[in-house]
């Protein structure tokens, strides 16, 4: 292994050994033998600890569905959590779900820097068909509020470089109640493709039975694909399975390019918590499995409306980020402070989130009220994010040393700290030995980045 053999070496071979498992359920077990250089030994071990953590890393999780789509978390902006079921375009024509509001929103995510930063899809949630299919059973928009149909406003989507999302349900209804897809899913899928549709989100209200959701996420996806057209194709499978059977994940990342766990986000601190929560309870089993092609999808980035402080919205950029979460906000870009604006289009905090290694992060340690969460990127670097959840109080300081983070391996033997959040600026060089002091202000989250010197 060239790496280790720049120089003289003597003693006996150092074995590191690692056991890891890939997707096809194999547990393949790596051993790395290298002898130490005398004297100088330590920076050769850390070096080869390096690489073994960019051998180890680099697995990807389980397999991916196979459309080649979603391969970093996908980004762009979905009305529900912000507009939800308004169809009173008489009382409210700006805020009900119409043409106008979503062509509208393209605009803006032409002319105001979303598109440049990454969010290209624009989607449309529950609530935007008309109450009957035609009479050739297929799905149609209410006629007066998107009065060019669903094909009409696909092209001026996409004359304006972005990408169109719409939503469905494998029941026999959608959650407010439009027509389900359960018995239409060829035709429902054929549809979407001929009005040149780049993503369904697929909900799983009204399913009878655990057998016809699990079927009819299968059988959709696979709808989805003989189109031959690229669709994302965004499910709710596992969120409505956990209460009745412990979801399959590997099973789910061959089907859906990414998959609600949890609960509706709302505009609030307590709904961002719980996510958060249930997250980190969780990790064990959820975070192995995302990656290039799947993505667990703690829903949507509710920052830009009323419900959050600024340090909170600050959590909720940088925990998305450090979750590889896809990135869907649910504002009015009509309307948003230039502060929200920044922090959504903060090029930094969004790499992260795009990061191509594509491993998602997890929670490290909970004390005393501060959470320290770190993830991988590529080139060896790390992101790592502490959240202040004492909600009492002023800012405070937490210190952590560095030999803690990234599995012991985020700075050796040395690295240069950037705090990208709340505001960026250069903390500086730091030793494997050293000790990091951080202020925290309370439901704020300090968000770094520790790369390699
Ligand atoms: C469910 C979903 C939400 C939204 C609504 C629409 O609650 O989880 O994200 O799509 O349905 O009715």
């Amino acid at each position: 292994m060239s790496l280790f053999n720049n120089s003289q070496v003597i003693g006996p071979p150092l074995k590191l050994s690692l056991k890891t498992r890939v997707t096809d359920g194999n547990s393949y077990r790596i051993t790395v033998a290298m002898k130490l250089k005398n004297g100088i030994q330590q920076p050769g071990f850390l070096l080869a600890l390096r690489f073994l953590a960019l051998v180890f890393w680099s697995f990807p999780g389980a397999r991916a569905l196979d459309n080649g789509l979603a391969m970093t978390p996908t980004m762009g902006w979905l009305h529900w959590e912000r507009f939800m079921c308004n169809v009173d375009c008489q009382e409210e024509p700006d805020s009900c779900i119409s043409e106008k509001l979503f062509m509208q929103m393209a605009e803006l995510m032409d002319s105001d820097g979303w598109k440049d930063v990454g969010y290209e899809y624009l989607c449309i949630d529950d609530c935007w068909m008309a109450p009957k299919r035609d009479s050739k059973g297929r799905l149609q928009a209410d006629p007066k509020r998107f009065p060019g149909g669903i094909q009409g406003l696909a092209n001026y989507v996409h004359s304006k470089g972005l990408k169109l999302g719409i939503y469905a349900d494998v029941g026999n209804k959608t959650c407010a109640g439009f027509p389900g897809s359960f018995g239409y899913y060829d035709i429902d899928a054929k549809t979407f493709a001929d009005w040149g549709v780049d993503l369904l989100k697929f909900d799983g209200c009204h399913c009878d039975s655990m057998e016809h959701l699990e079927n009819g996420y299968k059988h959709m996806s696979l709808a989805l694909n003989r189109t031959g057209r690229s669709i994302v194709y965004s499910c709710e499978w596992p969120l409505y399975m956990w209460p009745f059977r412990k979801p399959n994940y590997t099973e789910i990342r061959q089907y859906c390019n990414h998959w609600r766990n949890f609960d509706d986000v709302y505009d609030s601190w307590q709904s961002i918590k719980n996510i958060l929560d249930w997250t980190s309870s969780n990790q064990k089993r959820i975070v192995d499995v995302a990656g290039p092609g799947g993505w667990n999808d703690p829903d949507m980035l509710v920052i830009g409306n009323f419900g959050l402080s600024w340090d909170q919205q600050v959590t909720q950029m940088a925990l998305w980020a450090i979750m590889a979460a896809p990135l869907l906000m649910s504002n009015d870009l009509r309307h948003i402070s230039p502060q929200a604006k920044a922090l959504l289009q903060d090029k930094d905090v969004i790499a992260i989130n795009q990061d191509p290694l594509g491993k998602q992060g997890y929670r490290l340690r909970k004390e005393d009220n501060i959470e320290v969460w770190e993830r991988p990127l590529s080139d060896l670097a790390w992101a790592v994010a502490m959240v202040n959840l004492q909600e009492i109080g002023g800012p405070r300081f937490y210190t952590i040393s560095i030999a803690s983070l990234g599995q012991g391996m985020a700075c050796i033997p040395d690295c240069i700290i950037t705090q990208l959040l709340p505001v960026k600026r250069k903390l500086g060089f730091y030793q494997w030995t050293s000790d990091l002091k951080i202020q925290i202000n309370p439901t704020g989250t300090v968000l770094l980045r520790l790369a390699a010197n």
